[in-house]
């Protein structure tokens, strides 16, 4: 064998090697997949036999477990409430009702505002307006909780509150009008309807999503001037630049709802305390914004608030509010107050040094 014919040998000899090794590779890979999908074969178990054969299994637990109470506490924290469509309350006289308190939700404005169908009450606001999707939407100040909660003790009355007074002071505050007698249609639709949202929530429970977020306080006071410039950018748009809104071509509701002045919310109600506007905007102003996509940053939230309840709108008669002093918010805006802090700081912040004292206060009790 001359050099030429070993080099050749010693090149095919290493040619078969490596052939053997992508041979064995290919054999080890091969069976590497067969283990792997014979993972996914249907066991050989009873309950697999009965199938296969169309039949009942004696063995089979689908439909024999519920999720136990626990796991339904979790799911609820995990997820957000959302209201159901009232279409599919019941098709009878009580779901008819329910639908017409949707309605009324709505569309307040058409049944009760100062053109309405029913009685001239409200101002032209729809309950809507501020629960959104007829309370139904997450972070949408929506109903989730009161079913659940009510009737209840509330700090801003000193009374234990039911459905019905509930309602009422949104009437009065929300929509600077009149309430309805309890008896009327019109009461019994909406509590109706409320309490249909609700009645899956277990008593005393607060879903996930519920109401109007708390946004963390700033560590200033909140600014008008900035809220002006925020109004101007973001929100003047549709809510007009003097806050008056717009109102539909029909002229019994509005297309775009009125932020302050004589047709606006009056200074008892939620949304004229900071911290319910701010958090209400938060997750759903400007319009189309929600808790997934939200378009301001907290500290535009608080000053665009600033801004807009700075602004002249109807007033009301509340020295009976709030009767324990140590139960007021820390952003109601209207001494007297159980601390020394001005109304201006209680209005516009910055609160924490009031919620400290507060908290300070209960405790020396
Ligand atoms: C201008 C805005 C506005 C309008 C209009 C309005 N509300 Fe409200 N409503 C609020 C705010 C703010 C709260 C308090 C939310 C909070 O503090 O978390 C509230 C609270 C409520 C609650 C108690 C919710 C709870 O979980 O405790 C009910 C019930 C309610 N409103 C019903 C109505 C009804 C019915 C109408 C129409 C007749 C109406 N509201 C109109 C702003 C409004
Ligand atoms: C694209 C139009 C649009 C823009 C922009 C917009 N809004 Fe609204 N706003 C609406 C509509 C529509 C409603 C009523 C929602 C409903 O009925 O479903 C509303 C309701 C409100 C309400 C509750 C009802 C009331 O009249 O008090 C407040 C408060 C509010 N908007 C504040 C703001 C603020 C603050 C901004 C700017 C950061 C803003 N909006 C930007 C369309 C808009």
């Amino acid at each position: 064998m001359n050099h030429e014919q070993h080099t050749i040998e010693q090149l095919r000899r290493s040619l078969n090697l490596s052939v053997t090794l992508n041979v064995l590779m290919a054999l080890v890979m091969f069976l590497g997949i067969v283990v792997s999908l014979t993972d996914s074969w249907p066991k050989w178990e009873p309950e697999n036999w009965f199938k296969s054969k169309g039949a009942p299994s004696p063995y089979s637990v689908e439909n024999h477990e519920t999720p136990d109470s626990m796991t339904l506490a979790v799911a609820r924290k995990l997820t957000l409430w959302q209201g159901k469509n009232a279409d599919y309350a019941p098709a009878n006289d009580t779901g008819d009702l329910i639908r017409y308190g949707r309605d009324l939700i709505a569309n307040t404005a058409a049944y009760l505002g100062p053109k309405g169908s029913v009685a001239h009450i409200t101002n032209g606001l729809n309950c809507q307006n501020c629960h959104l999707d007829a309370g139904t939407r997450p972070w949408g100040n929506n109903y989730g909780a009161v079913a659940s909660t009510y009737p209840k003790f509330r700090e801003r009355s000193g009374t234990e509150e039911d459905l019905y007074k509930r309602v009422s002071d949104c009437m009065e505050r929300s929509l600077n009008g009149k309430t309805l007698p309890p008896d009327s249609r019109e009461m019994q639709a909406m509590m109706q309807y409320i309490n249909w949202l609700g009645r899956d929530v277990p008593k005393n429970e607060v879903p996930n999503g519920t109401g109007i977020v708390a946004l963390p306080f700033l560590t200033r006071a909140a600014d008008p001037a900035k809220g002006k410039e925020i109004y101007a950018a973001k929100c003047a748009s549709c809510h007009a630049p003097d806050g008056q809104g717009l109102l539909s071509p029909d002229g019994k509701t509005y297309a775009y709802p009125p932020l302050w002045g004589a047709h606006s919310y009056n200074i008892g109600a939620g949304l004229y305390r900071l911290s319910r506007f701010a958090g209400y905007v938060k997750y759903n102003m400007p319009f189309g914004a929600t808790y997934q996509n939200p378009q301001l940053s907290d500290e535009e939230c608080w000053d665009v608030a600033a801004f807009v309840n700075s602004q002249p709108r109807p007033g009301m008669d509340i020295s009976a509010d709030w009767p324990n002093l140590l139960g007021k918010p820390v952003d109601h805006p209207f001494g007297p107050f159980a601390d020394s802090f001005s109304e201006k700081q209680h209005k516009f912040g910055p609160f924490q040094p009031i919620k400290d004292k507060i908290a300070a206060l209960k405790q020396a009790k």
